[in-house]
């Protein structure tokens, strides 16, 4: 939309720069000049400059400039209609009425929402007719209610015919609007437009205000082709931008103060049935700058989820990663992360809502994604190593955007570095760690995990009969904490002379002979929620896999932690014989890691 210059200049004169400028910078006053940190780099010694003469900013650092307009664009991430349009509210500016022009363009704009409006209705009576029966038995087998089917407006584009068109066209519509909104495409060869949606169960996107924009469509069933199309960006949609739900979520997180963002349409769809209704999903991309400012609109730690195989961690580690530089004061994400293989859908699905709820509650905080993903990466051991860390750790913190919350970053990883350096050296020097800091939190947590992980090992024993034969040996390499290492035991002497026995025979005798509670802590849902493959109804080849894996994982821990102690104590000692040992547990490990990636990948 064309501006008049009057309201651009109107703007500049009734808003003082500095007033917008400081906001979000500190800044110190010499005569009409102001000087402070520049938002748009990171700097010590302040060179940016606000000159309220003038009407601009200039950064002799890094060569920002600009004035009041472009400052607030360029912070705040609005376009620059978005941003007269705000600044003239607030200085009390009328914004003219729009040239014929752009009272065309509205029009026609306004026309395409009409079009994709009658598209989706047309797509969701499909699912009453004879060619939509197998997409509403999709549907539904996918555990969607009737209610939750009308509530998202899900539909059926048929296989091929002009059965939208010839709908659409009798309402109005010409053909030049139904490509530009997407539902036909006009192929390069010249010949006729096609549907662009053929045999997909559509999934209408609803603009912030509830105006359907865009569909998404899935193949019913295996994908041979592309699961999921989505419609191309059009005037009216853009991937980018937009997000699955955003319209109903923000009713509900208002009232929740809490939002969760997961990856896909089916996932949004089964939390909201679920009673999770402040869920959005991007489309189809990871999350961009544009959606994450959209969310924080909503709430200001929203929670990602992610599956928690390798590709999830590592959509994880990227999102942390991308949102650094856009944090502000008060605004941050906290992260999911689901057990491998499963998303919100699935997961609710399996094992039900509160399973859900329990995950979203145990959310991560930034800060210790961030931390986790630099400690996780190599060892500690050596005052070399301790240093890379921390450098590592100075550079995440440094891509920080904001002042303060930068200085609140950097002094949490301070001291959670010297804590953990302490605690690691502090161990060999045989003192106790300081409780109640935040290294040792993480390490009650991973001391937790790992528990729970044993004990996971013993539950897909206890649930699945057929596998206890099969991994008796490999239970030999894993470690087990004193009491859970004694439950071992009495179940491997239990299997053994009874080797189907199931949960009911052996919660039978342990309430004779053995620890009851210790057995039922086996079987709680942390554990179950954990390590589905443990659950008695996980199919024997997912209990077999996810069993299998586990144990790797523990030997593999186990080996690294040998490798760290032999080493030191070889060192400590100058014992050439158990430097060799160490090499070669060494080897083992780089071997085990090797097999862990391959398990992975
Ligand atoms: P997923 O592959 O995780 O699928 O894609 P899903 O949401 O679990 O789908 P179901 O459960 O098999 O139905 C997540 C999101 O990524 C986009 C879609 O937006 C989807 O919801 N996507 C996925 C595509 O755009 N194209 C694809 O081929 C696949
Ligand atoms: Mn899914």
């Amino acid at each position: 939309m064309a501006f008049p210059n009057r309201l651009l200049e109107d703007i500049r004169a009734r808003i003082a720069l500095a007033d917008i400028v400081g906001k979000r910078v500190k800044l110190t006053r010499k005569g009409r000049e102001h000087s402070g940190l520049c938002p748009f780099h990171n700097e010590k010694t302040p060179s940016f400059t606000v000159s309220e003469d003038k009407g601009f900013y200039h950064c002799f650092g890094c060569g920002a400039h600009g004035d009041v307009i472009s400052f607030v664009m360029n912070t705040e991430g609005l376009s620059f209609p978005e941003t007269v349009e705000r600044l003239a509210a607030d200085a009390g500016l009328e914004v003219p009425v729009e040239t014929p022009e752009a009272r065309e363009e509205a029009k026609r704009r306004a026309d395409l929402y009409d079009v994709v409006e009658a598209a989706c209705v047309w797509f969701e009576k499909q699912l009453a007719t004879a060619a939509g029966a197998m997409a509403l038995d999709y549907l539904r087998g996918r555990g969607l209610r009737d209610e939750t089917i009308k509530r998202f407006r899900l539909g059926y584009a048929t296989d091929g015919g002009s059965g939208l068109a010839v709908a659409l066209k009798a309402m109005g519509a010409d053909e030049a609007q139904l490509i530009e909104s997407g539902l036909l495409r006009r192929p390069d060869d010249g010949r006729a437009p096609y549907p662009f949606f053929r045999d997909r169960v559509m999934f209408p996107i609803a603009d912030r205000r509830g105006r359907i924009i865009a569909f998404g469509g899935r193949l019913m069933g295996e994908a041979k082709a592309a699961k999921y199309v989505n419609s191309p960006d059009t005037p009216l949609f853009d991937k980018g931008r937009n997000l699955y739900n955003f319209g109903a979520a923000r009713q509900a997180s208002f009232e929740s103060g809490r939002l969760v963002v997961a990856e896909g349409y089916m996932d949004v769809i089964a939390l909201s049935q679920a009673g999770i209704e402040d869920a959005v999903a991007p489309l189809g991309t990871a999350m961009t700058e544009d959606q994450i400012r959209a969310v924080w609109r909503l709430a200001q730690e929203p929670t990602l989820c992610f599956d928690g195989d390798t590709a999830g961690q590592r959509a994880a580690a990227r999102a942390a990663e991308r949102v650094l530089p856009l944090l502000e004061p008060g605004k941050s994400l906290r992260f999911a992360l689901l057990p491998p293989g499963e998303d919100p859908d699935s997961l609710i699905a399996r094992q039900g809502t509160a399973a859900m709820r329990q995950i979203l509650e145990a959310a991560q905080p930034l800060s210790d994604v961030i931390w986790q993903m630099e400690v996780g990466a190599a060892p500690i051991d050596t005052p070399e190593r301790r240093a890379d860390l921390q450098a590592r750790l100075e550079r995440r913190v440094n891509e920080i955007g904001d002042a303060t919350v930068r200085e609140h970053y950097r002094s949490a990883v301070r001291d959670r570095l010297w804590a953990s350096f302490r605690s690691s050296g502090g161990k060999a020097r045989g003192k106790r760690s300081p409780q109640g800091n935040s290294g040792s939190h993480i390490r009650n947590q991973m001391r937790q995990q790992s528990r729970r992980a044993q004990q996971a090992i013993l539950a897909a024993l206890i649930h699945h009969p057929r596998l206890r034969d099969e991994f008796d040996e490999a239970l030999d390499a894993v470690e087990f904490e004193p009491d859970l290492d004694k439950l071992r035991q009495q179940l491997q002497n239990l299997f053994a002379k009874s080797a189907h026995l199931d949960i009911e025979g052996i919660r039978a005798h342990f309430t004779v002979g053995g620890d009851i509670a210790l057995l039922e802590g086996l079987l709680e849902k942390q554990v179950l929620v954990l390590a589905p493959f443990a659950d008695p109804r996980a199919a024997i080849e997912e209990a077999r896999r996810g069993l299998g894996h586990l144990i790797d994982r523990r030997v593999h821990e186990r080996l690294r932690q040998e490798v760290v102690e032999l080493g030191r104590s070889a060192a400590a000692s100058a014992d050439e014989a158990g430097l060799a040992r160490a090499l070669a547990a060494k080897r083992d490990a780089i071997e085990s890691d090797r097999q862990l990636a391959d398990i992975d990948e």
